[in-house]
């Protein structure tokens, strides 16, 4: 079969993002312009790259995250876990600015060391990261679209003591939960090596 917006009803829901899935959860805790802090969830979120190490995430509208992350300069990231599952979908409440979604969600603030923003002291492992850029996406064609691409450095890492296995950070052992399609998430529960050609 094939979708597309040729045919859109050949199925009830658009099959995007559970294809694009796993995707790991960018949970962004921003200041507000009066340093109220405010975390959320975001999924249109990834690793960009090494050297430095840079993460991006897209809002959807102009959402708190990104005009935080944008004025303020700075944003942190929490890794979302099995464990803190609730939390993390409490925090995704449409909620108005000004509200702290660290304090509806019962989340302690971890003390960032470069910037002001806090993190989520409970989540495994946490980055601070300095805004690279914050811009407006287009399509194809050269038209602006209410998505929002925010670009951040990483200049912290805040790792949890006892996810910290012969030097290595144990992904599996802290079990960071993935967002897919409709109402579905994984969960990383297992590792498992391969090596490359030219290793
Ligand atoms: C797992 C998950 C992933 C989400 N990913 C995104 C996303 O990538 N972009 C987006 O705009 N909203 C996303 N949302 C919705 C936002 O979290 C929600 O709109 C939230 O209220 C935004 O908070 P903020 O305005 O404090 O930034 C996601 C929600 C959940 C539960």
């Amino acid at each position: 079969m094939h979708y597309g917006k040729d045919r859109p009803s050949i199925l009830p829901h658009d099959p995007f993002k559970a294809i694009i899935a796993p995707r790991p959860i960018g949970w962004i805790g921003t200041l507000n312009g009066d340093g109220v802090p405010n975390l959320g969830p975001y999924s249109f979120f990834s690793a960009l790259g090494n050297n430095p190490h840079l993460i991006g995430f897209t809002s959807e509208g102009q959402k708190h995250s990104y005009v935080n992350a944008r004025d303020r300069g700075e944003f942190t990231f929490s890794l979302a876990t099995e464990a803190l599952t609730d939390a993390m979908n409490i925090s995704s409440a449409a909620v108005p600015d000004g509200a702290n979604e660290f304090e509806m969600a019962g989340l302690e603030l971890g003390k960032s060391i470069e910037i002001a923003t806090p993190f989520v002291a409970a989540s495994p492992a946490a980055l601070e990261c300095v805004t690279v850029s914050a811009t407006q996406l287009t399509d194809r064609h050269g038209t602006p679209m209410e998505r929002y691409f925010v670009i951040g450095e990483v200049v912290q890492t805040h790792i949890r003591d006892e996810y910290i296995r012969d030097g290595r950070f144990d992904t599996a052992a802290a079990r960071p939960i993935a967002r897919m399609g409709y109402r579905d998430y994984a969960t990383v529960t297992e590792a498992w090596e391969l090596t490359r050609p030219d290793d």
